[in-house]
């Protein structure tokens, strides 16, 4: 009876033993899982810290809140709409990709262009990781744009690259053809949260030199990469219609004007080094940063329409927010227009720095 009575003790206090071991066991699991949890969530939110504070000033001045960590890859053409909206969102499509069969010199609509289609600098109808894409349209815009000083929609913005890159004219913000490309670039955009900036979206921003840019060293280059299909002028070939361009024109009166974009040396470079010579990406260029910089001062060191007297009068109301790289004065700090186009670029955004 009594060693019956033993048994049961011995047993029950090797159970206790055991239910406190596994207790222990189960506590310190669920902690550490806890703890690593907590440690993610902490190590997500000072990733996207970093990238908010490291973005270029541009970047926050456009009001954009955040930048995905995500690639962005444009929505499946089959879910467009098949009624009205849908024809407008094609029509919109169409007219990036062939902009100058419509809106070019010989344009069947209206003719008010250059000859480039938008298609020419805005990649795979706008869709091309850093191939100046147009995944952050619908979710920045209308933003404040230090520019023109003022709140832009997408038809202004729109119409900005009808003025310069295109050389032309602006187009009626009511027209069938302006809803269109609008309707185009808001479908583009679906799937992007409002006020988010996409990985990839427009152009990369290249390290800058520590010397000024040459267009000496550029002209090497572009005989060697790019003559063959830009042409010995820059003038760029015609495709067999005569409606539009094979190979677009990188200088001369049928290229960009001096108002344009691609004027500023970071924003040819960028385009260059992610797309150029054309089959290049950002994740396999064909070129150095440096290569990228060389070439586009020379590309903007040859001639090309000048609007300065034009509708440029108007631009930089507040000239304090021109871009270190703006290469006309006057500027608010004591720096020639020429350093201003061809760097070096980092005495420039230091005093600026500074001054902030
Ligand atoms: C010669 C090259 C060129 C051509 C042609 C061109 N653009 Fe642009 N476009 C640019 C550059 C450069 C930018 C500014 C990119 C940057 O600052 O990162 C830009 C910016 C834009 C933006 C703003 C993008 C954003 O995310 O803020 C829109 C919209 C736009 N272009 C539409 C068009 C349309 C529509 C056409 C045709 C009618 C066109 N562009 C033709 C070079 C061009
Ligand atoms: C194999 C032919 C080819 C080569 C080589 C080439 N490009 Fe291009 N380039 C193109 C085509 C085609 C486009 C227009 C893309 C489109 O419409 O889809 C273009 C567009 C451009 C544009 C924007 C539009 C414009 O006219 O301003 C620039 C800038 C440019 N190329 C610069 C260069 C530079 C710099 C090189 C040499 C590093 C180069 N390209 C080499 C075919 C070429």
């Amino acid at each position: 009876m009594e060693q019956h009575l033993q048994q049961i003790i011995q047993r029950a206090t090797s159970l206790l033993y055991w239910s406190a071991w596994g207790i222990f066991v189960i506590a310190l699991s669920i902690s550490i899982w806890v703890g690593t949890l907590l440690l993610h969530v902490k190590e997500g939110s000072r990733l996207i810290a970093k990238e908010y504070l490291h973005s270029p000033d541009s970047l926050k001045q456009d009001n954009i809140s955040s930048v995905y960590q995500e690639s962005w890859r444009p929505p499946d053409e089959r879910t467009i709409p098949k009624n009205k909206k849908g024809e407008l969102i094609r029509y919109g499509k169409e007219l990036i990709v062939h902009t100058s069969v419509y809106l070019g010199p010989k344009g069947s609509v209206r003719k008010i262009s250059n000859g480039m289609n938008c298609q020419n600098c805005h990649l795979e109808a706008g869709t091309k990781p850093f191939g100046n894409n147009y995944s952050a349209v619908a979710s920045t815009y209308p933003k404040f744009r230090q520019r023109s000083g003022s709140v832009e929609t997408i038809s202004k913005r729109i119409n900005d690259c009808f003025e310069r890159s295109l050389n032309g004219q602006s187009l009626d913000t009511t027209s069938h053809e302006m809803r269109a490309m609008v309707a185009y670039m808001q479908w583009l955009g679906t799937r992007v949260k409002k006020g988010v900036k996409p990985k990839e979206a427009g152009l990369p921003e290249l390290v800058s030199m520590h010397r000024a840019a040459e267009p000496e060293k550029g002209k090497r280059l572009y005989k060697q990469h790019c003559l063959v299909c830009h042409g010995v002028e820059g003038q760029g070939v015609l495709t067999e219609s005569g409606k539009e361009y094979q190979f677009p024109p990188l200088w001369g009166n049928h290229s960009y004007n001096n108002g344009a974009g691609l004027y500023r040396l970071s924003r040819l470079a960028g385009y260059v080094k992610a797309n150029m010579p054309f089959g290049a990406s950002f994740d396999k260029p064909l070129l150095s940063d440096e290569e990228a910089w060389d070439l586009a001062a020379y590309i903007n060191t040859m001639p090309r329409t000048d609007i300065r007297d034009g509708i440029m009068i108007y631009d930089w109301p507040d000239i304090s927010g021109k871009p270190f790289d703006h290469p006309f004065g006057p500027f608010t700090d004591s720096f020639s227009e020429t350093q201003h186009k061809y760097g070096p670029y980092e005495p420039i955004i230091d005093a600026h720095k500074k001054t902030k």
